[in-house]
């Protein structure tokens, strides 16, 4: 048995938001998958809470619905699918009235098991809901409360939900999900890092030069309208995922894989992180929006005619030089790009080594590139160490690069499992380590919030890019002026 698969004390799971697209997306599906890995102890049961009136029923029907679109239909086993249907149910709440929540302390009794309430709701509702739960003693000592992102869209307002989730559960009580977190290849960073002597050594700005960050998605807005018009790319990816990465490969080795331990490092990242102002900015970031051009699937719509031809000054791109003010990182830039509708998708961290001192080879031997380390998050999981070799064969010494090459999806045989898997299992064992603690999330805001307020104060636009490109060319000369290049993320 492998720890996937140890066994969790029975739990309660009741998520909020329970016929949302994310219980619908992903929620379900990752419980179903855990329940077939032979994880679940009886008894178990998940109760889904939303304002729609459902039977147990129907309910069941919807999540049966949503197993058969979010899970390989190989892995569908009847029998499985029987005894999940079986474990849920359903309950109508009002998240503002505090109506249903009666009737839900009714439904768990008074039963010790483990209770996890997840919020797959607007964060507007989060204060009401872990009020209403306070109120109705239905938070218990084996509580947790989930949170997702957006947690605020600035410091200000970031404190005030996290006050308010904070009158009702403890911080031990409380998960703060960034799903990158939950990647197999982003806990692979410290697997590479922590679990190797290797690289430690070389883990600093004696050796390496710079790093890249870059997580590319090739999707457009998918119906989310509303959401990302008013936050835009810093705010949904480098506020949480961008800066967790960086701080996955910025930070000491903590003492142990401990939540405190980890999260006292990364947080110690965030603080040292160079504040960029406003005669900064304009140097050290790029603001992008995509205009229509073309995508995989053919020719794509600008971001302003998939708003419906608003007037929208929100970045769908961003590129930023960071720079981490300590003794390990002095000197060496961390460029970070992330935006929608890009050439392809790929998420990557990049470590850049130092060109050798001296040429010992002479002209004829080529180029010697300078080594790097690639860490592939997605697709194509995996880490490239590229190094230089002899080319082969008589004549002289020349000289190429080539990678030494592990590809995990040859490396292993399985299903990955999805990011959400592991990290409900984690909130189950209450087990916070891949989780943001408050400080950590408050610490990306005091970072994000100037640059925020240098756009503005700037009006710094964003510069179109056409859609299935690599973003505008501003975000080209933001690391070529460093006499750098991206690494090209094919
Ligand atoms: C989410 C963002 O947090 O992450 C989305 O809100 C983005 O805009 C998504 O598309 C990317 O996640 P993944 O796992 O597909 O890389």
């Amino acid at each position: 048995m492998t720890s996937q698969t140890i066994p969790v004390d029975p739990f309660d799971f009741i998520v909020f938001g329970g016929t949302g697209d994310l219980a619908e997306r992903k929620l379900l599906p990752a419980l179903y998958h855990r329940q077939v890995a032979g994880q679940f102890s009886e008894p178990t049961q998940i109760i889904g809470a939303s304002r729609s009136k459902l039977s147990d029923a129907q309910f069941r029907t919807f999540a049966h619905k949503a197993l058969k679109d979010f899970v390989h239909e190989d892995e569908l086993e009847k029998k499985q699918v029987d005894t999940f249907l079986a474990r849920l149910s359903y309950i109508t709440v009002d998240a503002v009235s505090g109506d249903g929540f009666d009737a839900l302390k009714k439904k768990l009794g008074d039963s010790k098991c483990i209770r996890v309430f997840y919020m797959a709701v607007a964060p507007q509702l989060f204060g009401d809901i872990s009020q209403h739960l306070r109120q109705h003693k239905l938070v218990t000592e084996n509580s947790r409360i989930v949170v997702e992102k957006p947690i605020g869209r600035d410091l200000a307002s970031a404190t005030g939900l996290n006050d308010v989730i904070g009158q009702n559960f403890a911080e031990q009580q409380i998960f703060r999900i960034d799903h990158y977190l939950g990647k197999e290849t982003v806990q692979n960073l410290m697997a590479l890092r922590f679990g190797n002597a290797l690289y430690e050594p070389l883990w600093n700005s004696a050796l390496i030069d710079h790093v890249q960050i870059t997580v590319a998605e090739t999707v457009g807005l998918e119906d989310r309208v509303a959401y990302y018009d008013k936050a835009g790319a810093l705010r949904d990816m480098v506020q949480n995922h961008m800066l967790q990465l960086l701080c996955l490969v910025a930070m000491e080795p903590p003492s142990s894989m401990d939540a405190d331990a980890v999260r006292d490092e990364k947080l110690k990242v965030l603080n040292s992180l160079k504040r960029i102002n406003g005669a900064e900015a304009p140097k050290a970031t790029v603001r992008g929006q995509y205009k229509a051009g073309a995508s995989a699937t053919g020719a794509v719509k600008g971001y302003l005619d998939e708003l419906g031809n608003k007037e929208s000054r929100t970045e769908t791109f961003v590129a930023i030089k960071a720079e981490v003010e300590n003794w390990r990182w002095a000197g060496v830039p961390f460029y970070l790009r992330t935006g929608k509708r890009l050439s392809s998708r790929v998420s990557e961290i990049v470590i850049q080594f130092k060109q050798i001192p001296h040429n010992i080879f002479g002209e004829g031997a080529g180029n010697i590139k300078a080594n790097q380390l690639v860490i592939r998050l997605q697709p194509d999981e995996g880490v490239k160490q590229f190094i230089m070799i002899k080319d082969p064969g008589p004549g002289g010494m020349r000289l190429r690069p080539i990678s030494l090459d592990v590809s995990f999806a040859d490396a292993f045989v399985g299903r990955n499992p999805d990011a959400y898997e592991r990290l409900i299992m984690d909130v189950v064992r209450g087990n916070q380590t891949l989780f943001m603690r408050r400080d950590e999330v408050e610490a990306a805001w005091k970072w994000i919030d100037p640059i925020l307020e240098a756009w503005e104060e700037n009006r710094q636009d964003a510069q179109g890019y056409t859609a299935g490109t690599w973003g505008p060319s501003s975000a080209i000369a933001l690391i070529e002026r460093d006499g750098r290049t991206w690494h090209e993320s094919e």
